[in-house]
């Protein structure tokens, strides 16, 4: 039969071997489960004479707890070796370069944006803002077309299902805006997004327009002309351009132009333009015999179009990124 201490100190030398939680209790079961080395010797109690039982049976009794006092410490030292080893598997380190993301790149309708704000604010124009969302005031009414004007059907619009809004049909509206709170000399532009129930090459349901309105009180033809012609031109690089203004009716300018641009060998309609017609002026408390100005409607689709020789405007919004790419 083994001796107790032999046992314990076997069993001492083996725990301190281990370091993995499964082979820890392995090995208990071995020293101390149901067939293990110690309850196999308290088995053998019984065979002993009567006087040395007592003295024995607490002898194991004494390594049984002794044991489970080292298994105690053995498990929590491989609980601390484990998180040490962790913490420094997870450490920062604040010295590697970054990952970085990829960069992106402008879309090609947001850049030519940005250049006709540039191009405009360098000849003396602010830039003012106005809702998507309208109503039929601003978009229609205050603009000289009253109800059932038959003007209003040369756009498509969308009307929202309350039936008092719609979707603005052009930057237009962004001009009454801002006369109600300003008063002359005023010399602005107003990009923005506009819709319109319209879809082919040159036609896209949602696009852009750029506003134009210089009000002042000797502000001419003249002016609107040298102005469109000198974006124009800054605008694609080319002091040879040629730019059209053909006569065309708007009915919140009089007279009123549609700008065309040459565009191999036939022209594209670039915007809309005119005189402030006096009416609108009237709609906004503003005099219209000591004040007069121009309105121009650009279309900055079409503008880029021209400058990255794009066939179809639809393109620039199916946001398909091997297209987008190619501007950047
Ligand atoms: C207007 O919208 C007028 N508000 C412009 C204006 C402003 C005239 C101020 C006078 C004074 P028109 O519907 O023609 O006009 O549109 C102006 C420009 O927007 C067009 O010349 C064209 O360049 C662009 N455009 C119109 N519809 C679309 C469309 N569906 N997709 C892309 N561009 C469009």
């Amino acid at each position: 039969m083994q001796d107790v201490d032999a046992i314990v100190k076997e069993a001492l030398a083996v725990f301190e071997g281990i370091d993995d939680p499964a082979t820890l209790e392995q090995a208990k079961a071995r020293y101390l489960g149901k067939s293990g080395a110690l309850t196999e010797l308290l088995k053998e109690l019984g065979k002993l004479p009567a006087a040395e039982r007592p003295a024995f049976g607490s002898r194991v009794n004494a390594a049984k707890e002794r044991l489970e006092a080292a298994l105690k410490e053995r498990r929590e030292r491989i609980r601390a070796q484990k998180l040490e080893a962790q913490l420094g598997q997870e450490a920062l380190d604040v010295t590697l370069p970054g990952r970085g993301l990829g960069v992106g790149g402008q879309h090609p309708v947001t850049r030519t944006m940005e250049r006709i704000e540039t191009l405009f604010r360098s000849m003396g124009f602010d830039v003012a803002d106005g809702p998507e969302i309208e109503t039929d005031y601003y978009n229609f009414t205050a603009l000289n077309q009253p109800e059932n004007h038959p003007a209003r059907s040369m756009h498509d619009t969308f009307y929202l299902a309350d039936g008092k809004h719609l979707l603005r049909t052009h930057t237009s509206p962004i001009q009454i805006r801002y006369l109600e709170s300003h008063r002359p000399p005023i010399k602005i532009i107003a990009p923005g997004r506009v819709y319109r129930c319209d879809s082919d090459a040159t036609h896209s349901p949602m696009f852009h327009q750029v506003e134009g309105l210089w009000v002042d009180e000797r502000v001419t033809f003249a002016d609107l002309k040298g102005v469109l012609v000198e974006f124009l031109r800054r605008f694609f690089e080319r002091e040879d351009l040629k730019v059209r203004f053909r006569p065309s009716f708007f009915p919140f300018t009089e007279p009123s132009a549609e700008i065309d641009m040459s565009f191999g060998e036939g022209w594209l309609e670039m915007g809309g333009a005119g005189m402030v017609h006096p009416n609108v002026l009237k709609n906004v408390n503003i005099d219209s015999e000591k004040y007069q100005g121009f309105a121009f409607g650009l279309g900055p689709d079409r503008l880029a179009m021209l400058r990255y020789g794009v066939d179809d405007l639809r393109l620039f919004f199916e946001n398909d990124l091997r297209f987008l790419k190619q501007f950047n």
